[in-house]
C-alpha cells in the first residue's frame, strides 16, 4: 500500500516523526511538504533533529492570504497525486496544509486518513476549527486522540477510532532524561487571533513584563509574533526573546519549567504530558482533558494572566491514559493494515 504524507508547518512536521518511520516499516511512504513553513528552523532543522527523510516534493507555496496559500496548494498538489497515485492520502492536524492535502484527495477520490481527528474548540472564528470539520468530514478514516475527540465526532455521525494521540508517543520517546526543575516561566504566542491585532498583542506583553519581574522568562519567538513586534505592536517586551527552539530544546525547556504560558494546542498537551502547570492564553481550548484539577487554565485578559500565573499549581502526575498512553502510533498502524486488507 502507498501512502503519501501532506505536511507543512512545524507542529505536523514533528508530530508525525514517529508514526512515518514505524509506517515506512509496514507500508510505501512518501512524504509531500507543501512548504508552509520555510524558514530553516521552522522546517529543515526538523527533518534533520528528528531524521526524517528530506520529502519527495516540496511545492514551496510559503505565506500568503489564506486563500491564497490554499489556492496555490490544491493547484500545485493535483499534478503529484495524480502522478504518484497513493493508495491512501495521510492528513496530521488543522492547518491550511492539511486543509488542502485533504481537499484535492477528496476532488481526486483518493482515501484519506486524518490523524487528530474530532478536535474542537467551538471558536468558529479560528481558521483551523473551520479546517478541521472539513477534513473530518471528507476522511475515510478518522484517528481521535483523545475520546473527547471521538465523542464530538459521533455527536456529527462520523465514524472513527481512538487512537491516541501521536504527540504523546513522541513525547515519551523524546523526552529529557534527567531536567532541573522550576527554573523558568516557558512562553509561547503565536496565534492569529491573538498577535495579529496590535490591542491584543499589547495586552499579552503586558502581562508577560510584569510577570518578567520576579521570573525567567523563556519565549522563542514565532515568525508572525516577530513581524507584529516590529510593526504595529506598542508594548515591546522588557525580557530577552529567542529564536525558535527545536523540537526536543523545546521539550527540555517545557520540563523544566515552573509554568508554560502558550496559545499552542500542541504546547498545552505538552506541558501537561511533562507534569507542569500552564496557562493557556485563549477563551477556548481544544484539549479539555488538561483542564482537570486546574493543570492548565484559560486566560484571557492580561490581569487573568498574570493572576493565574502567580496562583499557579505546583507538578502534577498527569493521566497519560486519557492521550492513549503512548500507543497510538502502534494502534493507526493496525487500524491501517486492518483497512489494507478489506479493502
Ligand atoms: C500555522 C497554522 C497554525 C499552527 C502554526 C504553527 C494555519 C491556518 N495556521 O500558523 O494552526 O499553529 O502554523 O506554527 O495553517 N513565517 C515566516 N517563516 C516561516 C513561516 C511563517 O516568516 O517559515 C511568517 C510569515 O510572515 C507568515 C506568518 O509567519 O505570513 C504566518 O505563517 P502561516 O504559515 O501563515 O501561519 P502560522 O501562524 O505559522
Amino acid at each position: 500500500m502507498k501512502i503519501l504524507i501532506v505536511v507543512g508547518t512545524r507542529p505536523n512536521i514533528t508530530k508525525i516523526a514517529l508514526l512515518y518511520k514505524s509506517m515506512a516499516k509496514e507500508f510505501g511512504c512518501l512524504l509531500v511538504h507543501t512548504g508552509q513553513h520555510y524558514d530553516k528552523n521552522m522546517s529543515d532543522d526538523f527533518f534533520n533533529e528528528l531524521e526524517l527523510p528530506e520529502p519527495r516534493y516540496n511545492i514551496g507555496i510559503g505565506s500568503g492570504s489564506h486563500a491564497e496559500q490554499i489556492g496555490k496548494m490544491l493547484i500545485a498538489l493535483e499534478p503529484v497525486l495524480v502522478q504518484e497515485k497513493p493508495d491512501l492520502v495521510l492528513i496530521p492536524g488543522d492547518t491550511n496544509s492539511s486543509l488542502a492535502g485533504a481537499l484535492i484527495a477528496n476532488k481526486l477520490r483518493i482515501p484519506i486518513a486524518h490523524i487528530e481527528a474530532g478536535v474542537r474548540c467551538r471558536d468558529m472564528s479560528q481558521p483551523e476549527e473551520w479546517n478541521r470539520l472539513i477534513i473530518d468530514r471528507i476522511s475515510d478514516l478518522n484517528f481521535c486522540p483523545t475520546r473527547t475527540a471521538q465523542d464530538n465526532l459521533k455527536g456529527e455521525a462520523i465514524t472513527s477510532y481512538f487512537a491516541g494521540d501521536i504527540m504523546l508517543d513522541n513525547f515519551l520517546h523524546y523526552k529529557p532524561k534527567n531536567t532541573q526543575k522550576d527554573t523558568h516561566i516557558f512562553v509561547t504566542i503565536h496565534r492569529q487571533e491573538n498577535v495579529d491585532a496590535p490591542d491584543r498583542l499589547n495586552e499579552i506583553i503586558k502581562a508577560l513584563n510584569i510577570i518578567s519581574l520576579k521570573h525567567q522568562i523563556i519565549f522563542p519567538i514565532h515568525p508572525r509574533t516577530v513581524k507584529q513586534l516590529r510593526g504595529k505592536s506598542t508594548v515591546k517586551p522588557k525580557f530577552k526573546t529567542c529564536e525558535p527552539l527545536g523540537y526536543t530544546d523545546t521539550l527540555k525547556a517545557i520540563s523544566g519549567a515552573s509554568l508554560v504560558i502558550t496559545d499552542s494546542g500542541g504546547l498545552q498537551k505538552e506541558a501537561y504530558f511533562a507534569g507542569v502547570p500552564c496557562i493557556t492564553v485563549s477563551k477556548y481550548t481544544a484539549w479539555p482533558e488538561t483542564l482537570v484539577n486546574g493543570a492548565n487554565c484559560l486566560a484571557y485578559k492580561r490581569t487573568d494572566i498574570y493572576c493565574r500565573a502567580r496562583a499557579r499549581r505546583k507538578h502534577f502526575e498527569p493521566d497519560l491514559s486519557l492521550f492513549g498512553s503512548g500507543k497510538a502510533v502502534s494502534r493507526i498502524i493496525y487500524q491501517l493494515k486492518v483497512w489494507q486488507d478489506c479493502r
